[in-house]
């Protein structure tokens, strides 16, 4: 059998997956565990990046990450699931990075400067976040990974990874491997109730464990097409948040359907939210059953993560005792 190309991407454990990670990028990863050698980690040490001084839930996090991901379907027979702070090797070659990476290049990563500009309300001038895509480029680099799937927002750390791997093969010896960035076909742009892009810091998010209630009171919050005031004034699916997440889970002729219906102002919103609510609960029932099924087991996302880490431990040993040779510090 020839060898199946390694892919990797990490989460930072920071609250429960919503509709923008499943159709965003979860989907994708469930597909690569199919023909991949696939590495998913939880990446804590990157939380903890931001959330240092109060560190206690990074675990419980870490937790409802595991069972998300594994009731979405990633299946921790064909994948490897495991925790960025049990693998120790992470930050040893995260160490050998800081020596051949000029403080400039982190400086000017662009997540870099506007988060430093944009959150106020925590104290992000800690060496720890500024060396985050250091850490990063550890976590790909450490299993050899060929390809990794991760949105657009990446991309600049992807290049930053592939710069010090460059500069580190021309100083040490060509051993590493430059990892290509793997955007997904449709990486689908899933908007929140509120119309911007979903995410848990915007409160606009609808999360994949959602039971029917809170399904409902958030859909029937969502706004709509914003110049359609009145039932009897046409409306554009085109900018409706409630059409684009519609879209995502229906099938073609309710789509069209309700796009004929909004246009000609036959139907309304309202009937339309009341649509999306069953719609939505059928598409997420199996994961809530699912999720709850695992959240049973005493101990399971533990387990999980323990294999896991048992698994990519003769990957990342192979790669830290040729990279300490590299650079002379081999016992
Ligand atoms: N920075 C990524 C994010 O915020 C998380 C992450 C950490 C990651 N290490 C990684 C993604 C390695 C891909 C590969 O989403």
């Amino acid at each position: 059998m020839p060898t199946r190309k390694r892919t990797l991407t990490g989460y930072r454990p920071t609250g429960k997956l919503h509709l923008g990670h499943w159709f965003g990028n979860l989907q994708n990863m469930l597909a690569l565990q199919q023909d991949y050698d696939a590495y998913y980690f939880v990446a804590d040490w990157h939380a903890m990046t931001s959330l240092w001084a109060d560190t206690h839930e990074i675990r419980a996090y870490t937790e409802q990450m595991v069972l998300d991901w594994v009731a979405a379907g990633l299946d921790p027979e064909k994948c490897t699931i495991y925790r960025q702070s049990d693998v120790p090797e992470v930050a040893e070659l995260t160490t050998y990075y800081s020596m051949v990476t000029p403080m400039s290049w982190l400086e000017r990563v662009p997540s870099y400067k506007e988060q430093r500009e944009q959150i106020t309300d925590r104290d992000l001038g800690n060496v720890g976040f500024f060396l985050y895509p250091l850490l990063q480029a550890a976590d790909i680099t450490i299993v050899r990974a060929e390809c990794v799937p991760v949105g657009e927002d990446q991309a600049p750390h992807l290049e930053l990874t592939r710069e010090i791997v460059r500069r580190f093969n021309g100083t040490y010896g060509d051993y590493l491997v430059e990892p290509a960035t793997l955007t997904p076909k449709e990486g689908a742009r899933v908007p929140g109730t509120d119309g911007r892009k979903m995410s848990k810091s915007y409160g606009n998010a609808i999360f994949i464990s959602d039971g029917p209630d809170e399904i409902r009171a958030k859909v029937m919050g969502m706004i709509t097409d914003p110049a359609r005031k009145l039932k009897t004034d046409p409306g554009d699916p085109d900018i409706c948040p409630l059409q684009q997440i519609h879209k995502l889970i229906a099938p073609a002729e309710d789509i069209t359907g309700w796009d004929t219906c909004c246009r000609s102002a036959e139907c309304g919103c309202v009937a339309h939210k009341r649509s999306l609510i069953d719609g939505l609960s059928a598409y997420l029932a199996p994961f809530r059953e699912r999720r709850a099924e695992l959240a049973a087991r005493p101990g399971y996302a533990w387990d999980v993560l323990a294999d896991g880490a048992r698994r990519v431990r003769p990957v990342v040993r192979e790669t830290i005792d040729a990279v300490r040779r590299l650079v002379h510090v081999e016992q």
